[in-house]
């Protein structure tokens, strides 16, 4: 099995204006004086996918989106298709992130949907799974990652077109992040269900990060445990010093 490169892409959320792309240029800037490790995203809103895929063009950052439609088009008011998203310069689209889930309402079944209309139109699915503060409270964290793998990845998924992203749902945004060995407990439970579900071979080259309040102080430690093969950065991602203190992780910036 070949190694598996580390990815760690940042998640720009709700923020993020015309004002915000001087960070993506000195994060260009600092890409241009790492090595190959590791592979580098960031996903913005989706207002600014072109803007940011024009100013990556010559840098090894990937362009990636937060959301899509399951359809391709058609009367969705407000909604934007992966095919879309791939147009307008993306080649990765979160799924099931927790906030779509908690916000929107998103089902298991929905979020494995956009990860099929993902892998239609030719993007990356990066799907998101984790439990919340009161699952953990009542150790039923494994048992809800196996559900949410179970239905969220479609059995068609494989190692070039899918990411599992394992954000718990407390650790977002709060400053707080499990034990190395809850994520090293959490990874192996998740590659080992991958592995029933998609077959060895998808499951062993399959990338899953962590996410939840990944900054430059704690991505060494986090990034270090088996079976973390990158992170799915927040708050941290919006500034290139900050972004860049995680990349740093892989001791290449
Ligand atoms: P955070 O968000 O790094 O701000 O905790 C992570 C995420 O929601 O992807």
């Amino acid at each position: 099995m070949a190694e598996i490169q580390p990815l760690v892409a940042g998640n720009w959320k709700m923020n993020g204006t015309q004002e915000s792309l001087g960070e993506i240029r000195a994060m260009c800037e600092r890409a241009a004086r790492i090595g190959a490790r590791p592979h580098l995203m960031i996903c913005p809103p989706a207002t600014l996918i072109s803007r940011v895929k024009g100013l990556v063009a010559a840098s090894p950052i990937q362009v990636g989106a937060q959301d899509c439609h399951t359809a391709e088009r058609g009367a969705h008011t407000g909604d934007i298709s992966a095919e879309m998203l791939k147009d307008a310069g993306a080649s990765a689209v979160i799924v099931g992130h927790s906030e779509r889930r908690g916000d929107h309402g998103e089902s298991d079944a929905l979020v494995r949907a956009k990860a099929l209309a993902a892998h239609r139109a030719g993007l990356i699915a990066i799907i998101c799974i984790g439990e919340t503060e009161g699952q953990r409270r009542y150790e039923l964290t494994l048992p809800v990652l196996g559900r949410q793998v179970r239905a969220s990845v479609p059995e068609s998924a494989t190692a070039a077109n899918t990411i599992i992203a394992y954000e718990p749902v407390w650790a977002i945004g709060t400053g707080l992040t499990p034990t190395t060995d809850d994520v090293a407990e959490a990874h192996a439970f998740i590659r080992q269900t991958l592995a029933e579900h998609l077959g060895e071979e998808a499951a062993g080259g399959m990338r899953i990060l962590y996410g939840g309040s990944v900054k430059p102080a704690n991505a060494a430690e986090l990034m270090s445990v088996a079976n973390v093969n990158g992170a799915l950065v927040g708050g941290a991602s919006l500034k290139a010093e900050d972004f860049f203190g995680i990349v740093a992780a892989y001791g290449s910036a």
